[in-house]
């Protein structure tokens, strides 16, 4: 047996399961569990990372919160791995930064920018965050299952929400001007945790992917209001447990 020191978790409490889902926030796990076909339950909950497990399909799924950002995150799926879990998908919320994007869209990261700090600790700075083919053709087919208006595309994944994403007076000089070039570069949102999901699960042969919902949009007032934190966490939601429908469907082999 394999006890996970900062998760809390075992191969007992995970009952087998390979696929799991990350929400950042530990009280999107329910949310995200409730969606799952039957019997979910928490089984886990330690510092940010609360866990419950459930079926989709007849598959065992476990949810797990990574907390905010890349060092919590690498923790999750390093520790998950050691137990049998082999897909991970994220599941969050992001700013849009380009017009045509509205609240409420989904946002399927094909790759990110790696400003974050972890994903270095795993990869030089040179190997591409990228999502595993699989997991992101389950993303795109789980937004269309779900009717959803998505788009599929780069990332930028920053390690601070504030200056990180060129908010508030303490912008850096090598961060100043950098959401206009992102713009410029095609570069669709911000989020923060994907580029160290992409390297860590790459790193460590595991297939990684991320779907998250807009909540607010750099080019239009920059508001995050409670009524778009719901409608882009749901939206994200639905496209992964579409998502992981189509992933089971297509790639899930039981060993
Ligand atoms: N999450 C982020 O990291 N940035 C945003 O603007 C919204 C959600």
């Amino acid at each position: 047996m394999t006890y996970l020191y900062h998760l809390d978790l075992d191969e007992n409490k995970i009952k087998g399961a390979k696929i799991a889902l990350l929400p950042g926030d530990p009280f999107r796990s329910e949310i995200i569990a409730e969606n799952l076909d039957k019997n979910y339950g928490e089984i886990a909950w330690k510092r940010e990372y609360c866990s419950y497990l459930g079926d989709i399909k007849g598959v065992k799924i476990v949810v797990i919160s990574t907390g905010i950002g890349g060092p919590s995150t690498s923790i999750a799926i390093d520790e998950l791995s050691r137990i049998g879990v082999q897909t991970f998908i994220r599941v969050g919320t992001t700013g849009s930064i380009q017009e045509f994007i509205n609240i409420g869209d989904v946002i399927i990261t094909s790759g990110s920018v790696r400003l974050d700090g972890a994903s270095t600790h795993y990869a030089p700075i040179e190997y591409p965050a990228i999502a595993h083919h699989e997991v992101l053709y389950s993303l795109i087919e789980g937004a269309k299952r779900a009717n959803l208006r998505f788009h599929v595309g780069i990332t930028a994944s920053t390690d601070t929400f504030y200056p990180g994403q060129e908010r508030e007076s303490h912008v850096l000089r090598r961060f100043q001007g950098m959401t206009d070039e992102f713009k410029r570069l095609n570069v669709l949102n911000y989020e923060m945790e994907s580029s160290t999901l992409l390297v860590v699960c790459s790193v460590l042969k595991l297939k990684g992917g991320c779907v998250t919902g807009v909540i607010n949009s750099r080019t239009s007032g920059d508001k995050i209001s409670e009524e778009n934190l719901k409608i882009g966490e749901t939206n994200a939601i639905k496209t992964a447990i579409k998502g992981t429908e189509i992933f089971i469907d297509s790639f899930y082999k039981i060993l």
